[in-house]
């Protein structure tokens, strides 16, 4: 199959990575399919979508004119025998093995031979992943960054048992998509957790330790290493159980090395439910929450 071969796009799971990834093929004119096992969760994906296509609006990025055309492309779905005659599938579902294994392998039995397949796994072995499918040489992973419309880079893994025809195409289909593709060996938590979660997790020990607060933390990599974002507040925006769960994932990926022991500041607040924006409280508090 040829990057032009590629007109319709099945995203499994509508979450909050799925709803952006259909954004950004449905503006790159590409009809999408968007799965999940819900209508509720399609209608908030696509009022969502609505909304961010508006900011864009608003800042120039598209025409007014284009936002129904867009939203026209995509057909949300329960069913998953609609994504059968898709070209390609990024699979979103959540982050749980099983879950993503039953996903994909359905996919697989609907989807024709050329089809190919790819997840948005951030932790998850990709050659794991393959090996659910009967396709492990069109497998190949895509791990787009949160929001999606905005964020430039995505990681495009090859599994091992990835072809080089699939991993071509999806890195041409992420250039198309104006993203800028980066070529990453499966390995755990790839390259961009495997570097970001232990900054993470040895900022939390810093504040666990006393030897600075969590401002002054973040003050230092925002002022001393231009961080846009400390990485404190960055931890409070991805969530603290999932930063938690992918320094789990590395410290077990890599035979429980010390260097990745999860920093029990982390767990503490995890435990008691400080999860960082989306609970009200993290390292910083939100919404006027205690
Ligand atoms: N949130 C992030 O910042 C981020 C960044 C990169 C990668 N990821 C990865 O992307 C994936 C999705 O994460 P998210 O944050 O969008 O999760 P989410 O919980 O916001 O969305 C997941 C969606 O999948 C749906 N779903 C569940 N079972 C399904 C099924 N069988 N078929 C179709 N849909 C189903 C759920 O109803 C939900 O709407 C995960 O693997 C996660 O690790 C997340």
């Amino acid at each position: 199959m040829q990057l032009d071969d590629i007109h319709t796009v099945a995203v499994l799971g509508s979450g909050t990575m799925g709803s952006g990834i259909a954004h950004v093929f449905a503006r790159c004119g590409y009809a999408v399919i968007l799965r999940d096992i819900d209508k509720r969760f399609l209608d908030r994906a696509l009022d969502s979508i609505g909304k961010n296509l508006d900011r864009e609006i608003k800042k120039g990025k598209i025409a007014e004119a284009d936002k129904p055309n867009i939203l026209a492309r995509i057909e949300p779905v329960t069913g998953m025998a609609a994504i059968a005659h898709a070209d390609f599938v990024v699979e979103a579902v959540p982050e749980r093995l099983d879950l993503k294994r039953e996903v994909l392998a359905e996919a697989d039995r609907l989807l024709r031979p050329e089809a190919i397949l790819t997840s948005n796994t951030s932790s998850i072995s990709i050659t794991t992943l393959a090996a659910a499918t009967k396709r492990p040489d069109r497998f190949v992973g895509m791990h787009f960054m949160n929001p999606v419309p905005v964020m430039p880079l995505v990681e495009v893994i090859r599994a091992k048992q990835t072809g080089d025809a699939a991993f071509d195409l999806t890195m041409q289909l992420c250039r198309k998509l104006g993203k800028t593709p980066v070529a990453v060996n499966d390995s755990p938590g790839f390259v961009s957790n495997r570097v970001l979660m232990p900054l993470i997790n040895e900022a939390a020990y810093c504040v666990m330790e006393g030897v600075a607060t969590a401002e002054s933390v973040d003050t230092v990599m925002k002022l001393g290493m231009n961080h846009p974002m400390g990485p404190l507040e960055l931890a409070d925006f991805i969530g603290l159980d999932v930063c938690l769960d992918i320094m789990e994932v590395l410290q077990k990926g890599f035979g429980g090395d010390a260097k990745y022991r999860p920093c029990p500041l982390l767990q503490e607040m995890v435990a008691v439910g400080r999860l960082g924006k989306k609970s009200g409280r993290g390292f910083y508090v939100y919404d006027g929450v205690k």
